[in-house]
């Protein structure tokens, strides 16, 4: 009997969503007895039963997009904003998938979807997912889709700050995206050859920032790039949040919660404009004339690389693949060159940082780049 494929992409978009709908849609297709049908616009979009036909035609011309041709959300199921006030719409969610008779919902997503997924799977839905996002930070998976066409974008403009930072014997401070996690900024800082590469697993002190870059002077190098992961804190604001989130834990009622809560979110506004305060303070510390670069959104955009291509299709026609065997409950994780179906449950629990001694960090430290804590 024909299977009922529900597809929706949820969290912020990467390059790669639409190659891996492609993969799902084409294998379902082509190998398998499925018919698909997209949601728009993350699990709102679901929850409002906003469909978008998804034929074999609707499945052309998309490898190459960015974005995703099926809109995404950050929209959560049990916390929903609607008329100004936050629900549980996780029910709704349920009903709309009844109704369409749906045997599988493949949700794409990064760390938020895999715990909304999860949700949904307690619920009681057919649930397999796909890790997607540019921060590289979902666990039991090698690498996410997303990941390769950001550090490739991230990689280009630290060459391209080199030439003008050179030029003027500047510092020039690049905030590279990546969430909690320091990934992007670890892996472009190599690739573009940053001088100092700061990342949130290494809390920083800008003392010994301004000390790695006086010491590159000293030696004829006048100019420095800093790669910044926009996690990336201060040693002191790193104590700051792990008191908070200890006092969150310690709180025994509602009111020590909610006033742990309000410091951390406090503490994450005034992060905010953190990498602008590190620029000024190194100005400061070293009497080099200092510029920031933030990327933002430039890493999410455009044409996905080769590499994200080819992961998001192999991953998205395994999908098609375990929903034919029902497996479900699952993520698609990459592993190696192959790809295997990890638990959900164990996917969401977790956040996949930088170990402190992983090779990347290793490479770096022989070659003398700084990560600010020495
Ligand atoms: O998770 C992907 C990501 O691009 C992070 O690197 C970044 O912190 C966040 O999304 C930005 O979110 P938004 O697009 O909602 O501003």
């Amino acid at each position: 009997m024909t299977k009922q494929v529900g597809i929706l992409t949820s969290g912020g978009d990467a390059p790669g969503l639409n190659a891996a709908i492609r993969g799902v849609g084409k294998a379902g297709y082509e190998t398998y007895d499925m018919h698909m049908i997209g949601f728009r616009n993350g699990f709102r979009g679901l929850m409002q039963d906003r469909t978008m036909p998804l034929p074999s035609e609707a499945l052309s011309n998309i490898l190459t997009l960015g974005g995703t041709i099926l809109g995404t959300s950050r929209d959560k199921p049990h916390r929903m904003p609607i008329a100004g006030k936050t629900q549980d719409m996780t029910d709704a969610i349920v009903e709309v998938y009844h109704k369409h008779q749906l045997d599988v919902l493949v949700c794409l997503g990064g760390r938020g979807t895999q715990r909304n997924a999860l949700r949904l799977a307690d619920k009681g839905l057919n649930i397999v997912t796909l890790p997607k996002t540019i921060d590289n930070d979902i666990p039991l998976t090698d690498t996410t889709f997303g990941f390769d066409t950001a550090l490739e974008i991230a990689t280009d403009a630290i060459d391209r700050l080199h030439s003008t930072a050179t030029s003027h014997n500047r510092i020039i401070v690049v905030e590279i995206m990546g969430h909690r996690a320091g990934w992007l900024a670890l892996g472009a800082g190599i690739a573009g050859g940053a001088d100092v590469i700061l990342i949130p697993e290494i809390p920083y002190d800008a003392q010994a920032i301004a000390d790695a870059i006086r010491a590159r002077t000293r030696k004829g190098k006048l100019f420095s790039i800093v790669a910044v992961a926009e996690g990336a804190l201060s040693q002191d604001e790193a104590a700051d949040f792990e008191k908070a989130r200890a006092e969150k834990d310690a709180a025994t009622n509602k009111e020590e919660k909610n006033a742990a809560r309000a410091k951390l979110i406090e503490l994450d506004k005034h992060h905010v404009d953190n990498t602008v305060r590190l620029t000024h303070q190194l100005e400061d510390l070293t009497g080099l004339e200092s510029r920031l670069t933030i990327l933002g959104h430039l890493q999410r955009g455009g044409t996905p690389s080769g590499a994200d291509r080819l992961l998001a299709t192999r991953l998205g026609t395994v999908a098609a693949d375990l929903i034919n065997e029902q497996r479900y409950g699952v993520m698609v994780a990459a592993r190696g060159l192959g790809a295997a179906p990890v638990p959900l449950a164990e996917v969401a629990a977790n956040r996949k940082t930088v170990p402190l001694d992983h090779e990347w960090v290793t490479s770096a430290r022989r070659m003398g780049v700084s990560f600010g804590d020495a």
